[in-house]
């Protein structure tokens, strides 16, 4: 059902392509390898030029790097430009163009994606494509919410596509889908009004058209840089009570000076400060701390942001500390 509406919709909206009149290995790698970090339009212009300069895969393989390089001006990422000059030499090495997707693979810079795209179109190797547009076909069409960034996504992606692949018709289908991705399903705003998968279509139907596909958010792991300083003043220290809203919430620290210096109160207090620890670092779920950790001793009590209190050292044990602070204690007794 979605295979032959997917190609009925193709027989009358595939973009004509210059590299969709021939079955030509090369032409057709050239392409893909130029289209993957590149808007059609322009793409389309570099593919005439390089066609042009370097006919055959023999051409391009003889060419210099730095002839391809200076060709590939302008398109950006030009690593690619490099495989595509390398591969050029292995299709010479090995005799002609791989026509199995493991051959196709083994060349520089082809992945799974450009090894199936290739395989289909030049070879009609019965091998789904998967790339953005196919994701958030698939994603929308069968209201699949497993991210699409993840290993997991990718296999049932992968497998669905697969089995969607009419196997007679592997060229018509994976292009069939990347233009009803380009065209009909875009990321945003798609045609759902004048789609002709719209009465199948999970997305559609319980309105997460825009929640599909599903991307996973990477957690950056941020680093947080903080200074201790444990003041030490007639038997008494200061600590506060972490602020709601962040880490640690509610547990009790010393004084913490987490933008260096920002405090006027207590600038001087590192200068008159020990090191009891450098570059202590502490992992938490979402967040890589790296502490200092200093000793000031002295008789004059310093000002300090209202939030602070002055405990007896000796009753310390009574507030609940975060485990950094424990390493913390544990160096002050130590030093
Ligand atoms: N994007 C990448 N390869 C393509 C192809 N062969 N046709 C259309 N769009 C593409």
């Amino acid at each position: 059902m979605f295979t032959t509406t997917l190609l009925n919709w193709f027989a009358l909206h595939k973009r004509d392509l210059p590299w969709r009149h021939t079955k030509d290995p090369y032409a057709i790698w050239l392409s893909e390898v130029i289209l993957q970090q590149t808007r059609i339009q322009q793409g389309m212009d570099y593919w005439w030029r390089f066609m042009k300069r370097w006919p055959k895969v023999e051409n391009l393989a003889n060419a210099t790097e730095d002839e391809v390089l200076k060709e590939w001006q302008g398109l950006g990422y030009y690593s690619r430009a490099r495989n595509l000059h390398t591969a050029a030499q292995q299709v010479m090495t090995h005799g002609g163009f791989p026509t199995t997707i493991q051959g196709l693979r083994a060349l520089k810079g082809v992945g799974d994606y450009t090894a199936a795209a290739i395989g289909s179109i030049a070879f009609g190797l019965p091998a789904a494509v998967v790339d953005g547009n196919v994701y958030r076909v698939l994603a929308r069409h069968y209201g699949i919410d497993t991210p699409i960034n993840t290993t997991r996504g990718k296999h049932l992606f992968t497998e669905l596509a697969q089995s969607l692949l009419p196997v007679d018709q592997p060229a018509e289908f994976n292009q069939a889908m990347m233009d009803f991705g380009a065209i009909q399903c875009t990321p945003t705003s798609p045609k759902c009004l004048e789609c002709p998968l719209q009465e199948t279509c999970e997305a559609l139907h319980m309105g997460r058209i825009d929640d599909l596909p599903v991307k996973e958010k990477k957690l950056t792991i941020q680093t947080r840089l903080l200074t201790y300083i444990y003041i030490r003043c007639k038997g008494k220290t200061a600590i506060r009570r972490r602020p709601a809203g962040d880490i640690w919430q509610g547990l009790w620290e010393p004084y913490l000076e987490e933008a260096r210096g920002k405090e006027p109160e207590t600038r001087g207090m590192l200068e008159r400060a020990t090191i009891i620890g450098k570059n202590v670092k502490h992992v938490l779920t979402h967040r890589v701390l790296m502490a200092d950790f200093y000793l000031l001793e002295t008789d004059t009590p310093p000002v300090l942001p209202d939030e602070y209190i002055w405990v007896e050292e000796s009753e310390l044990g009574n507030y609940a500390v975060p485990r950094l602070i424990e390493k913390l204690l544990e160096k002050l007794n130590k030093s």
